[in-house]
Parts: C-alpha cells; structure tokens; sequence
C-alpha cells in the first residue's frame, strides 16, 4: 500500500587503508516540516528517516498524524526510561504488540504488568547465565554439523550467509528449547513458518497514528493464519508430549514444565507454555543469525581484522574446534562481535507506549505517546563513539567499555533481554568455530543495503562465497 510514494534510498560506504566505514543509509535531506513523508520513509526503510543532525545526544519529538513521537537519545534520559520511571515505559508500542500478538499471545516480548512480572522471573531464570554452559555442547556440535556441510559444498558455489545463519541459530535455539524432539521436519516448519510470518505483518500501525490507543488488529488472512497454525500445531505437540513424561529432560520446556508443577500458581496452560516457548525460540535465533550475518560481511571487507581473528583462534585453540570453554579466552572473537552489535543492533529500535503523561528532558510528553530509544542513532553518536561509523572491535579490547546506557544492543534495566549471555555466547562461539576453517568472502560487486523490519539485516540477505582456510586443522 502506498509504495509507489516511497523514496529511494541511496546507500553509503567507505574504504581506505586499515579503515572501513560499513554501509548505511544517507543522511535524510527532505523537507522538513512533512512527518507524513517520514511515515512513508519509515516504511520504505525506518533507518533512512534521520538527518545529520539526530546523530547526537538529546531528545526531539514531532507529531505524526495524531500522534506525537518522542525519540530519546541520551544515556542519561534513557535511564530515565529504562530503569529509573521504567514502570511507566514498561509496555510495548502498539505496532510491535499488534505485529506478534497472533503468534506469541501473552508471551513475555511483548507482554506487561502482572503478567510481564510473573513470568519474567520464569524465562530468565530458564535463560539465565548460570545455565549457558549446559547449552555449549548444542552450539558446538550444531556450529561443527554446519562445517561439515559446507565441506562440501563445491568451491565458487554462492550460499545467502543470512539463510545459513538463520538455518544455524534456529537449530541451536531449537534444540535447547525443545530438545531432540523437533525432528528435521518440525524444526524447518517452526523456522518457515517464522519467516513467513514476519514478511506477511506490516510494522507501522497505521490505526494507532490515527488515534486507537492500542492500534488495531493486524487482519488475519488466510496466509497469515496458516503461518500460525503450523508453528504452534509443532509446538503444541512438543508440550503435550513434555506433560506426558516423553519430553526431552534437558530442554528449555522441560525446564518450564518442571517449574510450572512445583508452582502451580503460576497457571501455566499449554497455551501459556506454548507461548512462552514460541517467544524464546523467535526472541533468539533471528537476532543471533542477523549478529553472525553482519559479522561476516565486516570481516569481508576488513581483512586486517579478520587476520587478527585468525591469529587468536590459533593461538587459543590450535588444531581442536574451539569449545565453550575457549570464549572468555577469544578477546577479538569477542570485540568483533561487540562492534558488530555497536554498528548493526539487531533490534535497532525500542518502542514503547507510556501509560501517563511526563516531562522528559524538558519535553512534556501525553499519556500513549509513541517512545523511541533508537539504537542505531545511540550507537553512531559522535560525543559517545569516536568514529562512530567505523568498524573498529579495538574499542571493545583491553578493557575498555562505552559509557552506562550509550551501548544497548541487548536493552537495559528489568526489561533487558534474559538471553544475553546466550546470545553472546553463542555468536562468539559460532565465529570462531566457523572462522577456523573458513574465510567467508562477499562479492567485491555486492552491495549490501541494511533494512529494518522487527530485526535489521541485510536486503535480501548476504551472498558469499566459501574459501577453506589453508593450514585449517583437518
Ligand atoms: C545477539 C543476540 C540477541 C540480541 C541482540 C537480543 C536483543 C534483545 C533486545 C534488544 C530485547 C529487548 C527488546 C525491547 O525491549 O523492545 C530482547 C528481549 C528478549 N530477548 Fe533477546 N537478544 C538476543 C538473543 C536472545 C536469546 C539467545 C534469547 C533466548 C535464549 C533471547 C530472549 C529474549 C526474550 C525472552 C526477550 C523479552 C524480554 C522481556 O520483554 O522481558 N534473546 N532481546
């Protein structure tokens, strides 16, 4: 609807020596004054709509339609968002409520209040830290089974890194939250049956801009609905057989499951458990597998630093795949993943819907307002990252960290993501084992333009081809 009103976006890059400036939109230059045109800019591409000018530390707003949108975009302010009055910014914006409700129901991304509470503590004590560790052999074998494979894929034959990702982390989270049980079918049913989805939802609530509070329902087609169904058709079935004594004891629903029995007021139904799982399984593998995406295509073009990387995993590992235990050793692995995260946050825009009106900043904001913290703006400001287009993983090494709240590609404060050692385990995990033995290479040609859906990724994903390392352990 309306595309033909849409903007083309023209795309940036930057190379010189030992500097590579990865690709973004330019800056916007339309008029100012017409948020309709930013609305339909938004919808072409939400990274295309800021100038020059938004890339610093401060809080503006603009109304659109009947709406007004206040974008925060100072470490201090947004505290005040997260953690210090996050009770009052605590509740989704409509368009992402609206986009998942069919799919995820009451799960945890996207629910709030008591419900938000009560089962918070439930996924991220299932998710938590202390539990990584159970879930290195899955990232290491699946990471090792994609390795294999690509062992054989013919030299020169061109692979979409965004699928073979995507393919990647959706096993691993598949396997640690359902256990073996999935099977090949269900596991590529669940993963297809997510893509369809997020392509069928339209992000930008048109309903709420013009003036229902809680957006209106994103209508259920025939092929929206098919979508659903065979997600939760598989998933409902993993649940029942869990309930049955004939689960996995080792997954993440088990887990769900046990807790539910020894807490029986929590009140946990299959529909309840269904969602709870469906929400870990979408909340993590999409951003990982994006992570991993953009990781590759800046390795590609900074060869310096994909030497330093080669080196380190060497050195740490040498002729064995690395380990789990090997992450807290791979400081590059780590950094390069970090930056990657700084320059392409695979959820570059919080949204958020305030219950009551505030003052923020010195900015008096209407109850129902539309709250952006915007990652993506946060990430390449210049007052808080020198260079702050450049690829540079040196920033996150020996010691050195952005200042509190400049740096938030996993949230911050109670709402913060409960998968984030996970995440981060798993991506850095994952680089070193597939960089050990491959060198990932994008096609001088391609040029790769960023889009914003639910996840930022690469138009169309990412072609590359396979070049097996030479003096790689056999
Ligand atoms: C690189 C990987 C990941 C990134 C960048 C990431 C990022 C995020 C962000 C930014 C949010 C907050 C969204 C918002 O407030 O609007 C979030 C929430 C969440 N994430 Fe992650 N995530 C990652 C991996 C994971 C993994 C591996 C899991 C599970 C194992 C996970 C589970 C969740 C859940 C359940 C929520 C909802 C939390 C709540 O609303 O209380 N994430 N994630």
């Amino acid at each position: 609807m309306l595309a033909w009103l849409q903007k083309p976006v023209n795309f940036h890059e930057f190379h010189g020596e030992g500097v590579f400036e990865p690709v973004r939109a330019q800056d916007y230059a339309g008029p100012p004054g017409k948020p309709l045109n930013l609305l339909l800019q938004a919808r072409a591409d939400f990274l295309s709509i800021w100038r020059a000018g938004d890339y610093s530390e401060g809080i503006s707003q603009i109304r659109v339609l009947g709406r007004q949108v206040v974008v925060v975009n100072s470490p201090a302010l947004i505290r005040d968002v997260v953690v210090k009055r996050q009770e009052n910014y605590e509740r989704k914006s409509p368009q992402m409520r609206r986009a998942l409700e069919h799919l995820l129901g009451d799960g945890l991304f996207i629910s709030d209040g008591e419900t938000w509470r009560q089962r918070r503590a439930l996924v991220a004590d299932i998710v938590h830290m202390n539990r990584v560790p159970a879930f290195g052999p899955v990232m290491e074998k699946t990471a090792s089974e994609l390795v294999e494979h690509w062992n054989a894929v013919p030299e020169g034959t061109t692979l979409n890194a965004l699928h073979e990702m995507a393919g990647l982390t959706a096993e691993i989270i598949s396997r640690a939250v359902f256990g073996n049980q999935l099977g090949e079918e269900g596991a590529a049913s669940v993963s297809e049956g997510f893509s369809s989805y997020q392509s069928l939802i339209d992000s930008i609530n048109l309903g709420y801009f013009l003036g229902f509070d809680d957006g209106l329902p994103i209508l259920r087609t025939p092929s929206l609905r098919r979508s659903v169904k065979r997600i939760h058709r598989v998933i409902d079935k993993v649940v029942e057989d869990h309930l049955a004594g004939r689960g996995d004891h080792n997954s993440m629903v088990e887990l769900l499951i046990r807790r539910q029995q020894r807490n029986p007021e929590l009140k946990l139904d299959v529909v309840a458990l269904r969602n709870e799982a469906a929400t870990i399984f979408m909340a993590g593998h999409e951003t990982t597998a994006a992570t991993l995406t953009w990781a590759w295509y800046l390795l590609a073009r900074a060869p310096w630093v994909e030497r330093s990387v080669h080196e380190e995993i060497a050195r740490v590992c040498g002729d064995r795949t690395p380990t789990i235990d090997d992450v807290p050793n791979l400081e590059w692995c780590k950094a390069v993943i970090e930056e990657t995260l700084r320059l392409y946050p695979p959820v570059p825009i919080l949204a958020r819907q305030n219950r009551k009106a505030d003052e923020l900043g010195g900015v008096t904001i209407a109850a129902n307002s539309l709250i952006l913290i915007v990652p993506w703006l946060l990430h390449r400001t210049g007052s808080l990252f020198a260079e702050p287009h450049r690829f540079l993983p040196e920033r996150f090494m020996e010691g050195r960290r952005p200042t509190s709240y400049s740096y938030i590609p996993f949230a911050s404060g109670p709402r913060v993501c409960p998968g984030l050692h996970f995440g981060l385990t798993e991506a850095v995990l994952c680089l070193a084992i597939i960089a050990q033995r491959f060198r990932v290479r994008v096609p001088e040609k391609h040029r790769v333009e960023p889009v914003c859906r639910l996840t930022l990724r690469p138009r169309d994903g990412l072609p590359v081809t396979l070049e097996k390392r030479a003096g790689a352990p056999a």
